[in-house]
């Protein structure tokens, strides 16, 4: 049937995908990958598909396709996966190459990447922005791609599955899923705020980008492995707070279960200390000890200082205490005299040493100590002038 050798003839990943492309095809679709066009004529044959765009990678293929293929639904069009493309579609198909450099195929249409799922990560990664509210994306991979791995992608995207069929083959599983924005994203989306891609986990919270109002944001909501409550709500009522005395990146709103601030485009402390000189490095060190003293004065406790490597972002020569998860009132707070234990401890004296920033460790823990007993400014000078 097929004569080019770049195409990919169908085999069993491909029917099984069809089967559910003539099942939930709808309305405005795109197929990816498209081979020997296979799933855009079974969608093209569906009365509930209007039209059909026809992608491949591979030059050879869309010419291919062209030629032998002659149906007025179907376009085609070269593109790495959505380089090329423009507008949002209703049905987003997509039978990627899955399979592990590491099984030395040498062939652009099974061959995912090193790990198997590259090619699927960056398919995933980029979906969103093509696929509209009510809109589903039909996927086939196999076993051998990690399916835990494929998995974590699509939650990380907030996209939500549903396993339509497992099919075994020789030595694999074959999965099709079908995939649907979940209700966290279209309620960002309907926010305005385009473009929403993960960024970050932490133990207690997820973190994505997004573009809102041409200006990047951040977004945070509760990581569903944490079993920590009420922290992302916490982290917001104090950034509203502590926003007044400039502290903290910037909260624009709030919401149930997640928040946004301006994004922070920077360095963490140590990448910091580690590009810039000196004195530069002092500058900082002073700037967050202030903001730090800030912080005692309010008898908010921000916890982490100690070992604050991903809690401070340096952004154009300023400091961002980030993360105020776990900050709480308290008359004991430790947020200046935790900086000095990072400042003192091993693996940042060896960086500072770098940089020709040596402490006398000994009078830092004297006046730490002073600073515990009595938090004002003197003492909290002392300290600096010591750094
Ligand atoms: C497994 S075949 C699937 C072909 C056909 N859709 C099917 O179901 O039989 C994967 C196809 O994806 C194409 N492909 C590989 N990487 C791609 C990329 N980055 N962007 C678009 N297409 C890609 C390959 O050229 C190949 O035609």
């Amino acid at each position: 049937m097929v004569s080019c050798k770049s195409v990919y003839q169908p085999q069993e990943d491909s029917t099984l995908l069809e089967k559910y492309v003539r099942q939930y095809a709808f309305a405005k679709v795109l197929d990816i990958g498209t081979g020997s066009g296979i799933q855009a004529i079974a969608a093209a044959q569906s009365k509930n598909v209007q039209s059909v765009l026809a992608t491949d990678v591979q030059k050879g293929v869309i010419e291919y396709c062209k030629k032998c293929i002659n149906n007025k639904k179907i376009k085609f069009l070269q593109s790495d996966l959505f380089n090329n493309i423009k507008g949002k579609f209703d049905t987003i198909i997509f039978n990627p190459p899955y399979l592990p450099q590491e099984l030395k195929l040498e062939d652009l249409t099974i061959d995912g990447g090193k790990k198997g799922y590259e090619v699927i990560e960056r398919f995933l990664n980029d979906a969103n922005n093509f696929l509209k509210p009510n809109g589903i994306i039909l996927i086939v991979f196999s076993s051998l791609t990690k399916k835990e791995k494929v998995e974590n992608f699509i939650g990380n995207n907030l996209l939500d599955f549903e396993e339509l069929e497992k099919t075994h083959i020789f030595f694999e599983d074959i999965y099709a899923y079908l995939l649907k924005k979940n209700d966290f994203l279209k309620k960002l989306e309907k926010k305005g705020i385009k473009d929403v891609k993960y960024l970050a986990n932490g133990h207690r919270g997820l973190l994505f980008t997004g573009i809102c109002k041409n200006k990047k944001v951040a977004i945070k909501t509760k990581n569903p492995q944490s079993k920590a409550v009420n922290r992302i709500e916490n982290e917001a009522k104090w950034l509203k707070k502590l926003n007044k005395y400039n502290l903290g990146p910037r909260l624009l709103f709030a919401d149930n279960g997640y928040f946004a601030y301006k994004f922070i485009e920077g360095y963490f402390i140590i990448d910091y200390i580690k590009k810039s000189n000196k004195k530069y490095i002092k500058k900082i060190i002073k700037k967050i000890f202030n903001q730090l003293f800030i912080l005692d004065k309010l008898k908010i406790d921000k916890e982490e200082m100690h070992h604050p490597l991903k809690h401070i972002l340096i952004s154009k020569a300023n400091p961002y205490l980030i993360d105020f998860e776990r900050a709480h009132y308290t008359e004991k707070t430790k947020n200046v005299t935790q900086f000095c234990q990072f400042l003192i401890s091993g693996y940042a004296n060896k960086i500072l040493h770098n940089k020709k920033i040596n402490f006398d460790k000994g009078k830092i823990i004297k006046l730490a100590k002073i600073y515990k007993s009595n938090k004002n400014r003197m003492n909290l000078k002392r300290i600096i002038d010591a750094t």
